[in-house]
């Protein structure tokens, strides 16, 4: 009898239809050779023992005093299975929550019941990067890499140091833009070991050194045109439709930085339809932050689509083109988001036309503002994911979204990972205020929580506590 080996039924393509060009699995590229396009991972699913329905993969839990069962990643590996089960690596990631927020709902402007939070910050390393880190690690992992890179805001940085940390595995190199990335991010890569390069530049600088520096000196990269990552982030899909009882939704609505995460969900709700396990594609909406908005831009305004494969290059360099031209840089509070060249764009363009996408831009203040909401009215999140929020509820005040369709806003991080940005919005103090968000054209706040000063006294503790309860 043979064994089948990943290597015999999972490969890698270019997406680009007019190319197509395919790799085997144990190569470690981040572009097609031949035309340069992003990669995707391609399975032989005739040749792989699939689950007859979504719910059997339920099962796993049964035996989930195994890691790779425990795993919210692993436990779908028979939807990503490019590396065998005792290779990949798991220190627990996938843990998530899909809670309904009537709270939240209800600042959206849905009817109760109809907006739930998949809320991604209860990750090790606190944001949903740790579902593509897992894939790309382990990857890293059987192609024997011993470095693995990163360009990042700060999230995956966090992450990669995390899971070199935890494994001893390999050493990890981080390029983050100067003074860029949120203080609760760059201190977990600094706690976590990692060797920091910070540039003098943004992120979009950083993203372009860290491809020629790894190509150079052969280190793994591990930012998402690594398509490996992507299969990771397809779980989070999976575990919205577990915690659905395996019901599609009707949207997803997520943030859009780099557009990994929307090129990820295309993916997977696209393979799901085409193995026969789903039977309709909920829609795709990605939200920019309006300082950060290439994606807009393009889709929105200038027409760029998917176009069979062949989207309109000419408008994507143009673009290019007038940002270098106008010296015009990603500027937002939400600075996981702060990108201006999205590696992903293509692919996030095929996953809008796959799931009948719509992108959105939001304000720093509305972003704020359905940060606020959500803290008071669910876990609680980094400003870059409550974008998410802040572009449902436009949609659903443009009649986009109905109020009783049934809507899952992805939460990418935690609440903790940002607190000056929090602290800002609920400070007492004005020119605080003013100083840390004024200048993003922040005006208001109006869902602040301010702390109450009281003197050393009982009485009148007690005084602030009736006046204020
Ligand atoms: N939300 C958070 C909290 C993020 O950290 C990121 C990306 C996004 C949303 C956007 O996701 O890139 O898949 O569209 N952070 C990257 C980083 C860029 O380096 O941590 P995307």
């Amino acid at each position: 009898m043979t064994t089948i080996t990943p290597a015999d039924v999972c490969y890698q393509q270019c997406i680009s239809p007019a190319c197509g060009t395919t790799y085997s699995v144990d190569q470690a590229l981040v572009a097609c050779r031949d035309c340069g396009g992003l990669l995707d991972v391609r399975y032989d699913w005739d040749r792989l023992p699939v689950p007859g329905s979504l719910a059997e993969i339920e099962k796993k839990w049964a035996r989930r005093d195994l890691p790779h069962c425990a795993s919210g990643v692993w436990r779908f590996h028979d939807l990503l299975p490019f590396a065998p089960v005792d290779q990949c690596v798991t220190v627990g990631e996938g843990q998530t929550l899909l809670h309904a927020s009537d709270a939240v709902g209800r600042y959206v402007g849905m009817k109760p019941g109809r907006l739930l939070l998949e809320y991604e910050g209860m990750n090790p390393s606190g944001s949903f990067k740790d579902n593509g880190m897992a894939a790309a690690f382990t990857h890293a992992r059987t192609v024997g890499a011993t470095r693995a890179a990163c360009a990042s805001t700060g999230n995956t940085s966090a992450s990669l140091a995390l899971y070199c940390s935890v494994t001893g595995l390999m050493k990890a190199v981080i390029f983050v833009g100067s003074g860029k990335i949120a203080f609760g991010k760059l201190s977990q890569a600094l706690d976590y070991g990692a060797l920091t390069v910070q540039i003098a530049g943004d992120f979009d600088d950083a993203m372009a050194r860290v491809q020629e520096v790894s190509a150079q000196l052969g280190i793994y990269l591990v930012n998402s045109v690594n398509p490996f990552r992507l299969e990771g982030q397809k779980t989070i899909m999976f575990r919205v439709l577990e915690a659905l009882r395996w019901e599609v939704p009707d949207w997803i609505v997520v943030p859009g930085g780099n557009l990994g995460n929307s090129s990820a969900f295309g993916k997977a709700f696209f393979e799901l339809r085409e193995l026969g396990l789903i039977d309709r594609m909920p829609r795709l909406a990605v939200v920019n932050a309006s300082g950060a908005d290439t994606l807009y831009e393009l889709y929105e305004r200038r027409g760029l689509r998917w176009n069979r494969g062949k989207p309109d290059a000419a408008a994507i360099d143009a673009y290019s083109r007038e940002m270098d031209e106008t010296g015009r840089r990603a500027s937002t509070i939400a600075s996981a988001i702060e990108i201006n060249r999205p590696v992903n764009l293509t692919k996030c363009l095929r996953a809008l036309e796959w799931m009948g996408g719509a992108v959105r831009h939001a304000s720093d203040q509305d972003i704020l503002d359905a940060k606020a909401q959500v803290g008071a009215g669910g876990m609680g999140c980094e400003p870059a994911s409550a974008a998410s929020v802040a572009g449902a509820k436009q949609l659903v005040s443009e009649g986009v979204i109905s109020p009783d369709e049934r809507v899952v806003c992805i939460l990418t991080g935690h609440q903790l990972k940002d607190p000056k940005a929090t602290m800002a919005y609920h400070s007492t103090d004005q020119q605080h205020f003013n100083e840390v968000l004024g200048s993003r054209g922040v005006r208001r706040a109006e869902f602040a929580n301010r702390a109450v000063a009281v003197a050393n006294d009982r009485d009148e503790i007690i005084k602030a506590i009736r006046l204020y309860s």
